[in-house]
């Protein structure tokens, strides 16, 4: 027996061990959908991309843990050709929308990885529970139910944090980009939420993620996510929810 003290600590610790039992060392824990705004993706990320698109469309669906999980399992979108019509208006390829170069590059990097679960073991199951998950939360209507729209005044942080806490019980994680021309503001690109494996909602931030974080960026709210260009929103800095250009 050992004297835990204080007592939250001890069952989180207990929570930890517990977690540890059940989950094998190498099997991601959680799923996070990630969501971005394509005027701000096109913005900062390419000259030929054309963001006629005003809603929230889907990055990625991706675990906790592992990065190009299986190299010899090749997208093949004819698995996938009843999602199409979907994929395309909810997952476009903001860059060229005609190619499905997107969605490969995400089941190479994060579907193999997500692949691991029987639930998510082929590429249907994985792209098509990405798809509901996404209609499901239907994160666009709710944005805009509570009068969070793309407007040229800027809100705060807990604006745009609170309505999505306060509708579905959960912290997500929202990332902006930084403007190199008006350091006062930063501007709403990326919303991450997340799920526990059997696709209940769940914190973002709270869970022990067992990805590796670079040395020294761990605690930063600053620290860039290389892999999209956008980092955690300041949540002291005003937030630009860009209309359409
Ligand atoms: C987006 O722009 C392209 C090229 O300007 C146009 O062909 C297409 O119809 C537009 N899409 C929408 C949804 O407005
Ligand atoms: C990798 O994918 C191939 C092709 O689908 C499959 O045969 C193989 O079992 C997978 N390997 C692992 C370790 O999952
Ligand atoms: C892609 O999937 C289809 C349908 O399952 C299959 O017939 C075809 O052989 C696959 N193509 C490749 C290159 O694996």
């Amino acid at each position: 027996m050992r004297l835990c003290s204080p007592l939250l600590l001890c069952l989180a610790t207990a929570a930890l061990s517990t977690a540890f039992l059940i989950s094998p060392p190498h099997m991601w824990t959680k799923l996070i959908l990630t969501h971005h705004w394509p005027s701000t993706f096109c913005s900062m990320e390419h000259p030929a991309c054309h963001p006629n698109i005003s809603y929230w469309t889907l990055h990625g669906l991706w675990p906790d843990k592992g990065i190009d999980c299986n190299s010899s399992w090749h997208f093949n979108s004819s698995q996938i050709e009843d999602l199409l019509l979907d994929m395309k208006k909810s997952w476009p390829d903001l860059r060229n929308p005609l190619s499905a170069a997107f969605w490969k590059y995400e089941w190479n990097k994060h579907g193999t990885c997500a692949a691991k679960a029987a639930s998510l073991n082929s590429q249907h199951k994985y792209f098509s529970k990405a798809l509901e998950l996404y209609h499901k939360l239907d994160l666009d209507s709710i944005l805009k139910k509570f009068d969070i729209t793309p407007s040229e005044k800027y809100y705060t942080f807990s604006q745009i944090e609170g309505v999505i806490e306060n509708f579905y019980g959960v912290t997500p994680k929202i990332q902006c980009a930084h403007s190199s021309k008006n350091a006062d503001v930063q501007i709403l690109g990326q919303i991450e939420i997340c799920f526990s494996p059997d696709f209940t909602l769940l914190d973002c931030e709270k869970q022990f993620t067992m990805k590796s974080i670079p040395k020294g960026d761990g605690d930063n709210p600053m620290a860039v996510d290389k892999a999209s260009g956008f980092s955690v929103c300041d949540h002291d800095m005003p937030v630009y929810y860009p209309p359409l250009p």
